[in-house]
């Protein structure tokens, strides 16, 4: 596996946090911080944030994504938001199925196989999350599920809309808890992503594909998860709203 062959991507997840004045305040500090980025920087924010913070990235390197969509177009679906609305602000990535919202919010592999294929035909960059819970991998389940996750959340994606696909892996145990896995787990974890992208699609979109860790990535540990080959960045919740933090996460992803 050939590590060069892929663009690393950094990217911020924001959670439940931020004003749109706010956002705008964190987007003008990262600014100049990783103006130099060799590669992808993302912020995902919440949905009230978007236009704010697509219109403070602007002439910038800095992308714009939401933190989760609906699959429908429109309809009655009260308090959900759907691609063609995040398209008219700007946005250009979306995270999709994220534990939090598989946890508290009843998303399904199935659900989130929707939502994927809804991105991807208008436009929008998929960052579709997996990971076990640490139950999960106390059962030894970890690379199946995983395999599992990602088999489902792409079913009827094609080859050449899977270029627009960036996969992250998040255990779940390791997500605010401090709990990082070790470089070694992340990068296994990741070695059975890119094999089940192997399987279905072939070896060379396995080589292409995007593949990031997430769970208590910080600006202590990021350099030792970044380094591994089967790690191609971050997708950062905690470390993402300290701009420094942030940023040093960032350049450690361009060396
Ligand atoms: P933390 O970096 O706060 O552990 O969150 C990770 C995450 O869930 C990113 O989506």
């Amino acid at each position: 596996m050939k590590k060069e062959v892929r663009k690393a991507v950094i990217a911020g997840n924001w959670k439940m946090n931020k004003t749109p004045k706010e956002a705008v305040e964190l987007i003008n500090e990262i600014k100049p911080l990783v103006k130099d980025a060799t590669c992808d920087v993302v912020v995902c924010v919440p949905f009230v944030c978007l236009d704010a913070a697509v219109k403070a990235c602007e002439g910038t390197n800095i992308k714009v994504g939401a933190e989760n969509m609906h699959f429908e177009k429109s309809g009655a679906f009260t308090g959900e938001i759907s691609a063609d609305m995040l398209k008219a602000v700007g946005t250009e990535y979306v995270v999709l199925g994220h534990s939090e919202r598989r946890q508290y919010f009843g998303e399904t592999d199935e659900t989130v196989n929707k939502k994927v294929l809804a991105a991807l035909s208008n436009g929008l960059k998929p960052i579709l999350c997996v990971g076990e819970t640490l139950k999960d991998r106390e059962n030894t389940i970890t690379n199946e599920l995983v395999a599992m996750q990602t088999k489902i959340a792409l079913l009827d994606v094609s080859e050449k809309d899977l270029e627009n696909v960036i996969i992250a892996y998040e255990p779940v145990w390791a997500i605010g808890t401090g709990k990082t896995a070790t470089s070694d787990q992340a990068d296994e974890v990741n070695g059975v992503i890119r094999n089940v992208i192997k399987e279905v699609y072939g070896e060379v979109a396995a080589e292409k594909i995007t593949i990031q860790y997430g769970g208590s990535m910080n600006a202590s540990n990021c350099d030792e998860l970044l380094s591994k080959v089967n790690v191609d960045g971050g997708l950062i919740g905690g470390a993402s709203l300290k701009a420094a933090d942030f940023a040093t996460i960032v350049n450690a992803a361009c060396k």
